[in-house]
């Protein structure tokens, strides 16, 4: 029973944090639209796993244990400007309570989330967001604008899911409806691009480029990812788009007038180069797809989270490393999911990836043993029959052993960087959510 007797819990260490979360994501997606709220609140109100804000908070927790000496950047010691009573009244002009600002932040006093630029520069009026004065919490460590950024990083992730539950035609998440089902395609698009502006504004509220810029390259990251996947013909003949009229439409063909190339897997059975060369092509492809559409909102959330905390360069590698193998990690996971549990387990549909035309892990190392299914890879299961084929050809090689083996090095890894932060109760849970993405069954 996960939760209740290990000191190390992921969740509940971070529990109150992710109460606030949920509250102030609430406050971010209203509009004047009732309906909109409805959409777009919808996935938040079913029970998610949460990965990407316990991995942001968590860290935040964790980071927090690095000595300020070890800190590149000048982040001054956090107090609420409203419990000073010298700062009372002019938020907008930083005074320090010494005479000279830079006697008094050195050696490296923080001041999480203050432009460094007042430092460089003290004798100039800062301008300085309002935002910049909020209590840190020494309790937990956990700076607002991390706050901020776990609910960024779950807004952007909820803003694709609802995009690719229209892409993938899927009927259910979370347990329910998805989204495109409950309300039509349209609404879950414009909800998903609502979120997505909604968590824009909150990144920019940070008042680090650096950050924004991160942040902002995710989001591109994984619609690069989602069309690495997409089929070549982009619209399957068949497909059908429920609309917000509950009728069921068939959306015309594409007329082939502008060419569509979708880059595609390498998949020849005809051309000379060898069965391994081609095997060794296909996954390079799929782990940079994956990383795209999984690991990099995960590996940039990371990275601005040490960012954030003013950590050194080496540091900051080291959580973008641990974002990319952990996301790494969680996508192969899935992915192997799909073939090992039921829709009703998971939650949202099972055995969907080859109906997509998706050739992931699993039956990618079905065909190093089987070059036969070379020729099924490269036409995307598109014959009857095909699927069928490479079910069983999965399930008569070692394709979701070797499967789990690929996400157990890319955990090992994960685990390895964990080790470069200070020892510490945050970096337990965080090993302990490392694990728990390998072992999950939904
Ligand atoms: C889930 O994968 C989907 C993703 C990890 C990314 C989806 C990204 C887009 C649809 C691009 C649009 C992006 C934005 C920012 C709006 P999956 O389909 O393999 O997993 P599932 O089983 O949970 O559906
Ligand atoms: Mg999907
Ligand atoms: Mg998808």
């Amino acid at each position: 029973q996960p939760g209740v007797s290990n000191p190390f819990d992921p969740f509940s260490m971070v529990s109150a944090e992710m109460g606030v979360l949920a509250k102030h994501i609430a406050q971010l997606i209203g509009s004047g639209h009732p309906v909109l709220n409805r959409v777009a609140s919808y996935y938040f109100e079913a029970e998610g796993k949460n990965v990407r804000p316990l991995i942001v908070l968590l860290l935040s927790k964790a980071l927090a244990k690095i000595p300020d000496e070890e800190r590149t950047r000048i982040i001054i010691d956090q107090y609420d400007v409203n419990d000073q009573p010298e700062f009372k009244g002019t938020p907008k002009a930083f005074s320090f309570a010494g005479a000279n600002p830079l006697q008094s932040i050195t050696p490296l006093k923080i001041l999480h989330g203050i432009n460094p630029n007042i430092i460089l520069n003290p004798l100039s009026r800062p301008m300085i967001d309002q935002d910049a004065y909020v209590t840190l919490d020494k309790k937990n460590g956990i700076l607002p604008k991390q706050r901020r950024l776990a609910e960024i990083t779950e807004m952007i992730h909820t803003a694709s899911l609802l995009h690719d539950d229209v892409i993938d035609f899927a009927d259910s998440r979370r347990g329910r409806d998805s989204g495109n089902i409950a309300f039509s395609n349209k609404m879950a698009i414009l909800a998903g691009d609502f979120l997505l502006g909604r968590a824009s504004v909150s990144l920019g509220r940070l008042r680090n480029s650096e950050v924004v810029e991160l942040m902002s390259t995710a989001i591109a990251n994984l619609v690069e990812g989602e069309f690495m996947q997409l089929k070549n013909t982009v619209l399957q003949p068949d497909t059908k788009s429920i609309d917000n009229d509950g009728q069921s439409k068939k959306i015309p063909e594409p007329t082939g007038k502008v060419p569509v190339k979708v880059h595609e897997y390498s998949v020849n059975p005809l051309n000379t180069i060898s069965h391994q060369d081609n095997v060794n092509a296909a996954f390079e492809y799929y782990l940079h797809k994956t990383y795209l559409k999984t690991a990099s909102l995960m590996s940039k959330s990371s990275r601005s989270t040490a960012i954030l905390a003013g950590c050194n360069e080496n540091i900051i590698e080291n959580c973008y490393q641990f974002g990319r193998n952990l996301g790494l990690c969680f996508q192969i996971v899935d992915d192997m999911l799909d073939y090992t549990t039921t829709a009703e387990l998971l939650g949202k549909p099972a055995g969907a990836d080859l109906k997509l035309g998706l050739a992931t892990a699993p039956v990618l190392y079905a065909w190093k043993e089987k070059p036969e299914l070379g020729p099924l890879i490269a036409r995307k299961f598109s014959q009857p029959g095909d699927v069928e084929i490479a079910k069983t050809t999965v399930d008569v090689t070692k394709g979701v052993e070797k499967t789990r083996e690929l996400a157990e090095q890319y955990r090992n890894d994960a685990l390895k960087n964990l080790r470069h932060l200070p020892d510490s109760d945050a970096r337990s849970a965080l090993e302990l959510l490392t694990n728990s993405v390998l072992t999950r069954s939904k």
